[in-house]
């Protein structure tokens, strides 16, 4: 039996991730902040599934919240085969109508835990010669789409400059990088998600699914879907200006 453990595996695409590795018989470990929450989640996977479902209540903008995830991934006799770095967020408003203090906070959940998680789990997959780790960015990572596309951006550079330094180890690393996914995200964050087009719309299993493959084939960088892989080359090619102007009015945080 292989583990895994799964950061905001409550919501979204972190439930998608536990159920999908739940379902394959993988036991779980469960990270997020609502304890109910998580309990109820864990009950119903291990009910579903019979799996181990275990929980850590954590604030991952916190040290003390990130520590104790670090702790769990570094304990030899129950080792983590699979890390998910998943949880994020976007903050209600643009660049500077944001408070600096969440402007860190969310550079210390998308960046800093990334980081730190991440080694604690490369470190002891390394000594065992095997593993994986799935950070989760974003499509916004390659747009210029403010701050949250900026930190992305330093998940997709830093997961893909990982997996080159393990390359021969046996540890895979992986950015996983969805368009809009239909979750709870845009309502936490404010966003205008009612003019992001029908057709841009995923399906969080269905970008479980394709993250799994792509690992499994060793990539170190998955882009869910064919419409966002053209969309992505396109976006390449077209001039910065144009790029910028519709990427920022998309569903792009808007405060009410
Ligand atoms: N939805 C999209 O369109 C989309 C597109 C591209 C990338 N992404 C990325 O996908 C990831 C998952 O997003 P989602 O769309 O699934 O969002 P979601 O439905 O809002 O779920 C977010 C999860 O993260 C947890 N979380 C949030 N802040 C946390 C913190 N400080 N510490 C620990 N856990 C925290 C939440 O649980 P608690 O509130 O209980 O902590 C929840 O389980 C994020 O990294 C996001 O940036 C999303």
């Amino acid at each position: 039996m292989t583990s895994a453990l799964i950061t905001g595996a409550t919501s979204g695409i972190g439930a998608a991730f536990a159920h999908r590795l739940a379902r394959d018989g993988h036991d779980v470990v469960l990270v997020a902040r609502n304890t109910e929450r998580l309990r109820q989640y864990a009950t119903e996977l291990h009910d579903r599934h019979g799996v181990e479902a275990s929980i850590i209540t954590a604030d991952l903008a916190t040290d003390d919240g990130i520590a104790s995830v670090e702790e769990r991934l570094r304990d030899r006799k129950h080792p983590i085969d699979l890390l998910v770095n998943n949880a994020g967020f976007g903050n209600k408003g643009r660049y500077l109508e944001v408070p600096v203090e969440d402007e860190l906070r969310m550079l210390k959940v998308h960046c800093e835990a990334v980081l730190r998680l991440t080694s604690a789990a490369a470190e002891s997959m390394r000594e065992r010669g095997r593993g994986g780790i799935v950070n989760v960015a974003s499509v916004a990572a390659f747009l210029p789409r403010g701050t949250y596309g900026a930190s992305k951006a330093w998940v997709v550079q830093f997961t893909q400059g990982a997996a080159r330094d393990l390359g021969r180890s046996g540890v895979r690393l992986m950015a996983l990088c969805p368009g809009f996914v239909r979750t709870e995200f845009h309502e936490r964050a404010g966003m205008a998600a009612e003019n992001v087009p029908g057709w841009m719309w995923l399906d969080a299993d269905r970008v479980v699914d394709t993250a799994m493959a792509d690992l499994a084939r060793g990539r170190s960088l998955s882009i869910p879907d064919p419409r966002y892989k053209a969309l992505m080359g396109v976006a390449r090619l077209a001039p910065r200006g144009l790029v910028a102007r519709a990427s920022s009015t998309t569903g792009r945080f808007s405060p009410r």
